[in-house]
């Protein structure tokens, strides 16, 4: 009793900003009620890796402009790994010289200019995972740095960091950046290594639920299986953690490959559309400025975005599978559902969501929209039937009417 009569004496004459917050309490703090629903931008680490510069990131944030992209909703244009210069001689982070002469403001704020929000990267360790000057110990310093450069999302890695815990290294940074009095979307980047599905709700908007993914549908080879994944192997990883995503955290199930080449439309598309129904952040990976015809007609496809945007912000998952074909399902705000009829095979396969498998009334009125021949289709018997292409899709929005 006397002990807490001391403390809150003690507390009540001192600055709240001295009276000293444990880990967990820190842990437990509210969200910051951002990315209420999955982020939606670009990233420069799937295409430029370390050969991102200032130029890059201007040229792809006007093509977000031109190409509809910004209006479709894709919103951050983030620069990953390698844009980090020395830290001067009072510990501030700088850009590198030769790729970012204008610095990181300036072209934050032309990215603003355009209409989009501004995203960087840092790491929980010394040192990022291309070897650049990491977070560790300069957290408080990074995040008031961010704010005042116009930082508006941070994607945070976990190379480097030895046996620092994770879920205290991302609380502090967490922590600093709420401190740094600037709305920042927190993204971290620790590969799933610590579940943090379980305990992150409240330090991180995203989190990355795998290792890093590469440009192939279902081919592994010995370059990447230590620590990349195909797309069918971060579905698999990804999908059963469906109940820990909603509004303001999210599983990130990796940046996009979509126009990166190693893919065919059919598989770009099953991609694109796995994502969405798994409510993943769309965060583009390709070269914006020049991409063709049919990389855009996959990033801008209005229907499939509206359902990876849902309010709701459930995160759909498989209730039927039968060798290589399932069938997925995504409840939406409006009272509809999303289908999306999967097959990883090599051959064309029919596939049949019957009544039942979606769950729809039998009574219940219904509009089906096909989200890629963007026409309505009908019920068969009340069930959903498409022939779907090999390593394809057909994905469907029901409509009560
Ligand atoms: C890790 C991350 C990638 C990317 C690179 C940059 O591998 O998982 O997404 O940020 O680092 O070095």
């Amino acid at each position: 009793m006397k002990r807490a009569f001391l403390w809150l004496a003690l507390s009540a004459c001192m600055p709240s900003a001295l009276v000293a917050e444990t880990t967990q309490e820190v842990v437990n703090k509210a969200p910051n009620g951002l990315a209420l629903t999955p982020p939606m931008g670009w990233n420069s680490w799937n295409k430029f890796a370390c050969n991102v510069n200032e130029q890059t990131v201007r040229d792809t944030a006007d093509a977000m402009v031109s190409s509809g992209m910004r209006d479709a909703g894709y919103q951050y244009v983030v620069i990953d790994d390698c844009w980090h210069g020395p830290r001067d001689a009072n510990g501030f982070i700088t850009a590198d010289a030769q790729k970012f002469p204008s610095g990181i403001k300036t072209l934050a704020d032309y990215v603003h200019s355009r209409g989009l929000k501004f995203g960087i990267y840092s790491d929980a360790g010394r040192l990022t995972c291309g070897g650049r000057p990491g977070s560790q110990g300069h957290e408080y310093q990074d995040a008031l740095t961010y704010a005042s450069w116009g930082v508006d999302y941070l994607k945070y890695d976990w190379c480097n960091t030895g046996d620092r815990n994770a879920q205290e290294a991302y609380a502090v940074m967490a922590d600093a950046l709420r401190q740094s009095g600037r709305p920042i979307v927190f993204s971290m980047c620790e590969w799933g290594t610590a579940k943090p599905w379980l305990w992150a709700k409240n330090t991180g908007n995203l989190w990355r639920t795998t290792g890093d993914i590469f440009d192939s549908f279902d081919k592994q080879d010995d370059a990447h299986k230590s620590w990349a994944h195909t797309v069918v192997e971060i579905v698999d990883l990804n999908e059963p953690l469906w109940s820990h995503a909603g509004p303001g955290h999210w599983n990130d199930a990796d940046m996009l490959e979509v126009g990166n080449r190693g893919m065919a439309p059919n598989e770009y598309r099953a991609h694109f559309s796995l994502w969405a129904m798994m409510a993943s952040p769309l965060m583009a990976g390709n070269d914006v400025a020049h991409m063709d015809e049919a990389t855009r007609s996959i990033l801008l496809n209005k229907d499939v975005i509206a359902v990876d945007q849902d309010k709701l912000g459930v995160q759909g998952h498989r209730v039927w599978k039968d060798g290589d074909r399932e069938i997925w399902l995504k409840t939406l705000a409006d009272g509809g559902v999303a289908v999306l009829l999967f097959n990883r095979g090599q051959q064309a396969a029919t596939i049949s969501a019957t009544a039942n498998q979606i769950g729809w009334p039998a009574k219940e009125r219904v509009r089906v929209r096909d989200l890629w021949a963007h026409r309505d289709v009908r019920l068969r018997r009340g069930a959903l039937t498409a022939t779907v292409e090999p390593h394809g899709v057909a994905m469907f929005r029901l409509f009560r009417l």
